[in-house]
């Protein structure tokens, strides 16, 4: 399929999406709740652009032959800042000090510490398992994580709870500890806040994927472990 990016025409196969055009030309799209890994949701909106004259979100629009694509289109980038800073008001401004993806999407976009919260939204923290630590107020509810555990790991061990704007990722519910976590990382490697990390490991921080076999319940699934 061809499609025009930006002026720019360029071949993708069946089943790109927009954004997978926009990155083919070249053209930078911010993103948030997407992980190439994983299923698009098209949660957090930050990735908006122009196709065909209408907005669309690009991790979740399908490429078509002959589409045409415009990013950097200032009433759409507009938009996908507003996107952005209703997701982050109710965030810590300590949240922007963190090398995440969050803290790099807001310099994309223009987001500053002043549309953060001057403290977090008081939902505490998880520290009960020995080597996967939340805190509770830096999550964006965007479902990397449960993503990654369901479709990926295939552990099921995590949820979204709660509501509205304090909506947050939960290991079921109990604790961390009590979940079943199979302790692979793959959530923190996906998280794009740092709300979920390693002990000991501070956020943003690269982590190594080790192809391996769950060891939880003698089966031996094939496993991503995160290191
Ligand atoms: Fe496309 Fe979040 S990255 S909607």
């Amino acid at each position: 399929m061809r499609v025009v990016v930006d002026g720019r025409t360029v071949e993708v196969p069946h089943g790109a999406s927009v954004l997978d055009a926009a990155r083919a030309a070249g053209a930078p799209v911010p993103t948030l709740c997407h992980d190439d890994r994983l299923s698009p949701a098209g949660q957090c909106r930050v990735c908006l652009v122009r196709v065909d004259g209408r907005i669309a979100a690009a991790c979740v629009t399908a490429a078509a032959d002959g589409q045409h694509v415009k990013t950097g289109d200032p009433d759409v980038a507009a938009m996908a800042r507003l996107a952005l800073e209703l997701t982050v008001e109710r965030l810590p401004a300590t949240a922007l000090e963190l090398p995440t993806e969050l803290a790099a999407c807001c310099t994309e976009l223009g987001v500053g510490a002043d549309r953060f919260a001057a403290a977090g939204r008081g939902l505490g923290r998880d520290d009960s398992h020995p080597y996967v630590h939340l805190d509770r107020d830096l999550c964006i509810a965007c479902g990397r994580c449960v993503r990654m555990c369901d479709d990926v790991q295939g552990a099921f061990a995590l949820t979204l709870a709660g509501r509205g704007a304090d909506t947050v990722v939960a290991p079921g519910a109990g604790s961390w500890a009590q979940s079943a976590c199979v302790s692979c990382g793959g959530c923190v490697d996906t998280c794009p806040t740092g709300a979920i990390t390693q002990a000991g490991r501070p956020p943003g921080t690269a982590t190594a994927a080790v192809d391996t076999t769950c060891g939880y319940c003698g089966v031996g699934c094939a496993l991503t472990v995160h290191t």
